[in-house]
């Protein structure tokens, strides 16, 4: 019997106790029933989302930024990232954890991907893989899904391509948008699991969630897509600087955060903290 107060509640892709999968996804998509996927790459947000019910989890590239503070997400390695993907499948029992393919390390050929991806599966406990690009990508994503491995292809936006796409700029604009669907239609045909559309106008993500039958997650791609993604330091207001239009802010963590460490210095200073109470 599933408990309907949990977050998990009628939703097959969470029922107590079992990993998420990727049937689990495909059914949602059947049944038409919408759901978010988070950015993580620690152990704390990792099971804080898990008990919010967040079925999938990505430990994106985007940890160039949040985690190592560089300025793009081209410079962050493999080996960076697999112990932010250990932590996170350590962390939690139910969401499906999806292991970002940092740039440079799997464009060589199917092969260097093939490589990269055990990496992420046996030393990060991956349970699948992303990677960005078009249909340049197809055989990556082909040998990826004949050896076993599920692989969630990144469309419309690419970060990893900025350089080649000149900035941060809207995809799939006017002719643009049959490439778009083309490349959308060949990632299910190769055997990619569920597409990420980044940064296209809703109805063009729209036509592309219509044209599939493979999932597809959206950020920056409108309301019509199947689930929703976000980089959960953005969505709590962490994040520095100006976000991006698609971006909702739900908490200004920020702030918090700064408040809760001036209180703590304030009280060290008068004296104040540790109090009797934390004095053994
Ligand atoms: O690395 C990342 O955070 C991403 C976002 C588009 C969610 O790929």
């Amino acid at each position: 019997m599933r408990d309907q107060s949990s977050p998990y509640a009628n939703n097959p892709a969470s029922s107590k106790g079992a990993r998420v999968r990727i049937p689990h996804l495909q059914e949602l998509k059947l049944r038409g029933q919408k759901w978010a996927m988070l950015t993580a790459y620690d152990t704390y947000s990792a099971a804080i989302f898990e008990e919010a019910g967040i079925p999938v989890l990505l430990v994106g590239d985007s940890a160039a930024n949040t985690v190592y503070g560089y300025e793009s997400t081209l410079p962050v390695t493999v080996d960076e990232l697999i112990p932010l993907v250990r932590a996170v499948t350590r962390s939690t029992h139910r969401p499906l954890v999806i292991a970002d393919l940092p740039f440079g390390s799997y464009q060589a050929s199917p092969e260097q991907c093939f490589h990269t991806a055990v990496r992420f599966m046996k030393e990060g406990g991956a349970h699948a893989v992303k990677l960005e690009g078009g249909t340049e990508m197809l055989p990556q994503v082909e040998k990826l899904a004949r050896s076993g491995i599920p692989v969630m292809a990144h469309i419309g936006f690419t970060p990893q391509a900025e350089h080649q796409l000149g900035g941060y700029r809207i995809q799939g604009r006017g002719d643009d948008f049959q490439r778009l669907i083309d490349s959308a239609r060949a990632f299910e045909t190769a055997g990619a699991f569920a597409l990420l559309i980044e940064m296209v106008p809703g109805e063009v993500a729209a036509q592309i969630t219509s044209a599939v039958s493979i999932p597809t997650v959206g950020i920056g791609a409108g309301s019509r897509c199947d689930a929703q993604v976000l980089v959960w330091q953005d969505m709590v207001g962490l994040s520095a600087g100006r976000l991006p239009r698609f971006v909702k802010q739900y908490l200004d963590m920020r702030s918090l955060l700064r408040t809760a460490a001036r209180d703590f210095a304030v009280e060290v200073e008068a004296g104040t903290f540790p109090g009797p109470e934390h004095t053994f």
